[in-house]
């Protein structure tokens, strides 16, 4: 069944995410091969799993960019003049944050987030380790331009998008956000964007397939909550989790893997896997310099210095928005 056609199967209800959710599974579970958009993943047991993850020892993303933002504050002081309103993507998280805020002096902090809670609670907890600074948080999807608080709109501005984000997108979807990114932060910004490298494929998969199996809960349970939120009865033990490196695409994919053939019903639609078939959630692309190059001047950013951790395992990029010329 092609996608369109499942499209027509969503009943609309008064939730809106709820809606949004039905239409994403329904649509994807009818794929040829089965796909669910990774967005899902984050409830609010997803969201504590993926703090987990951080933590976690072969999940070394966290830890280099850390590393780097602490190391490398003069660097930063030299290249970002003071007076910039930060324009973080995502939720700003409890470590990496303040560690950039400490140290250039901006002149306000602006969080962008879809999800409200999540975002009021991380820019009250700024605004206390920042007492002097001004904080407008904006509830937003950032994959459109955004239009800012007046008062950070008539700053230069810094993007601050770590955590190799990025990463979680296909090529042409991340060329999308930063020239979308470019016209949100205007032709004078800067930004700040974390990249993971492309490195030995046991150290990546292992990255996304932990000993303690923190990481398959994760995957797992964007299953467990079509389950609980959709009238799922998808048999949870019959699926297991798989990282696996795709050469062609330079990413890690995340999959449920059928360990026999199942069938299950959500929203009262039918659904089948056969053994070993798969459901894909999750894509992590890595990059080496060109790569990361090209696709930042295809969204309209120009490179100006690139950061490495001590163990060159992870990468931090400042960009520059390119200004509009004539090329040849
Ligand atoms: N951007 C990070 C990464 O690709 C975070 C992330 C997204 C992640 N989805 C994940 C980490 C799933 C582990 C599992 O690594």
């Amino acid at each position: 069944m092609q996608p369109t056609d499942a499209l027509a199967l969503v009943e609309y209800d008064d939730d809106g995410i709820a809606t949004a959710f039905r239409a994403d599974v329904l649509e994807g579970l009818a794929q040829d091969p089965k796909a669910i958009p990774a967005r899902w993943f984050y409830d609010d047991a997803g969201s504590e799993l993926f703090e987990a993850i951080t933590r976690l020892p072969e999940y070394y993303l966290t830890r280099a960019e850390t590393s780097i933002l602490s190391e490398r504050c003069s660097d930063f002081r030299r290249l970002i003049a003071p007076g910039r309103a930060v324009v973080e993507f995502g939720s700003g998280s409890s470590v990496k944050t303040p560690l950039l805020l400490a140290c250039i002096e901006p002149a306000a902090y602006v969080p962008l987030d879809i999800s409200g809670d999540f975002l009021r609670a991380s820019a009250a907890e700024l605004a206390e380790k920042f007492p002097g600074l001004p904080v407008h948080p904006v509830e937003a999807d950032f994959m459109k331009p955004v239009r800012l608080p007046e008062a950070a709109a008539a700053l230069p501005k810094l993007g601050f998008f770590p955590g190799s984000t990025i990463g979680n997108m296909v090529a042409r979807t991340a060329v999308d956000l930063l020239r979308s990114m470019r016209l949100t932060l205007g032709g004078d910004a800067l930004l700040l964007i974390g990249m993971d490298l492309v490195k030995d494929v046991a150290e990546l998969e292992a990255a996304y397939d932990d000993a303690q199996g923190v990481t398959a809960a994760f995957n797992l349970n964007v299953a467990r909550r079509i389950n609980r939120e959709l009238g799922g009865t998808i048999p949870l033990d019959k699926l297991r989790h798989v990282a696996r490196w795709n050469d062609t695409y330079a990413r890690i994919e995340m999959h449920l893997q059928a360990l026999e053939p199942i069938e299950f019903e959500v929203s009262g639609h039918r659904f089948g896997l056969a053994q070993g078939e798969t459901i894909h959630t999750e894509n992590s692309h890595k990059f080496d310099r060109r790569s990361q190059y090209t696709l930042l001047l295809a969204g309209g950013w120009t490179p100006v210095e690139r950061w490495l951790d001590p163990d060159e395992r992870y990468s931090l990029i400042l960009a520059e928005a390119t200004r509009p010329r004539n090329a040849p």
